[in-house]
């Protein structure tokens, strides 16, 4: 059989935000999630939701995890995938999103999986195309698919984020993956907590719905998990700290540090990871206390959920093709 043999009419086009999202959703996307996680887990990894389908990947940014877990999301449900890199693209000669858009459309692309540095950039996309459209990283917009896998992952460690308390801690300024996943901790009933000095904390982070600290043994109180974030070195004009080794003498997560928190609270961190600058490596290494590998194996399996049900929906629009 092509297509999925899942019947769940998922009401939405494209994955751009969080703010899109109602818990039903996220239970949804769970569901399937871990469907797809214990498939991936056996040999028999290959299926075939999305065949005849076509996802391009089309990333004007650096990743690692993201890119390499939506190629292997879209080739394991049995989609052409294709994967753009804007390095070696004619976007170096000049030409604009827009029109690099519509050439891809042109090409029949079912699903466009997007990274950019600049916010609204997915929006900008899903506007020129009848393609499925994923937000894969929008400049300091959002990550949603980041704070999707992000919840799974503790969501399973856990057992229900209802009334948990989970601290964020780093560059929150920068940074689009606290931005996501602030807003879905919140739509799926945890406290939350930001953490970061008074020169990574955004204006108006108070109004975002989490308690913000700047000291963090105070924020780590309570917390049953804590979530690091990367210095985005890139996005930043500069002086911002001090020093990467007085901040971590701050800010770091350490073994030690991690006493104030709930017995047994658990690390994550989206990556890329810098040891010995936001956290100690032997905290990461923690197999214990760190979820930081889950959360890349997890990640691949919600990809697989996303993929799959806004797939389906594409199906639907786009004329009966595949
Ligand atoms: N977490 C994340 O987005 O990592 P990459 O930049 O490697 O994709």
């Amino acid at each position: 059989m092509s297509g999925s043999d899942f019947a769940y009419d998922f009401p939405h086009r494209n994955l751009l935000s969080i703010a899109d999202l109602n818990p039903l959703d996220a239970e949804i996307l769970f569901s399937r999630a871990s469907h797809w996680l214990e498939a991936i887990r056996t040999a028999n990894r290959k299926k075939d939701a999305l065949k005849g389908l076509t996802q391009i990947n089309l990333f004007f940014e650096p990743s690692t995890r993201t890119q390499a877990s939506f190629e292997i999301a879209g080739k394991r449900l049995g989609a052409d995938v294709v994967n753009f890199s804007a390095a070696s693209s004619s976007a170096k000669k000049g030409e604009s999103l827009a029109d690099t858009v519509r050439n891809l459309a042109a090409m029949q692309a079912d699903i466009l999986v997007v990274r950019h540095p600049a916010a609204g950039a997915a929006a900008h996309v899903a506007a020129l195309t009848n393609a499925a459209v994923v937000n894969a990283g929008d400049g300091m917009h959002e990550h949603p698919t980041q704070a999707l896998l992000d919840a799974f992952a503790l969501t399973r460690r856990l057992g229900g984020l209802g009334g948990r308390r989970v601290l964020i801690v780093g560059d929150i300024l920068h940074s689009r993956v606290a931005r996501s996943n602030v807003q879905l901790l919140n739509l799926l009933g945890a406290e939350v907590r930001l953490c970061a000095p008074p020169t990574l904390t955004p204006v108006g982070a108070a109004g975002w719905g989490a308690q913000v600290f700047t000291r963090l043994d105070e924020a780590l109180e309570g917390c049953d998990a804590v979530m690091a974030l990367r210095l985005q070195r890139e996005r930043m004009a500069g002086g911002l700290i001090p020093s990467e080794r007085e901040y971590f003498r701050f800010w770091g997560l350490t073994h030690k540090r991690l006493d104030a928190a709930a017995p047994d609270a658990v690390v994550m961190h989206p990556g890329p990871m810098n040891r010995g600058v936001e956290i100690d490596g032997a905290l990461a290494d923690d197999e214990a206390r760190s979820l930081i590998l889950d959360q890349v194996e997890v990640g691949a399996a919600l990809r697989m959920a996303v993929l799959e049900l806004l797939g389906e929906n594409a199906r639907k629009h786009n004329g009966g093709r595949a």
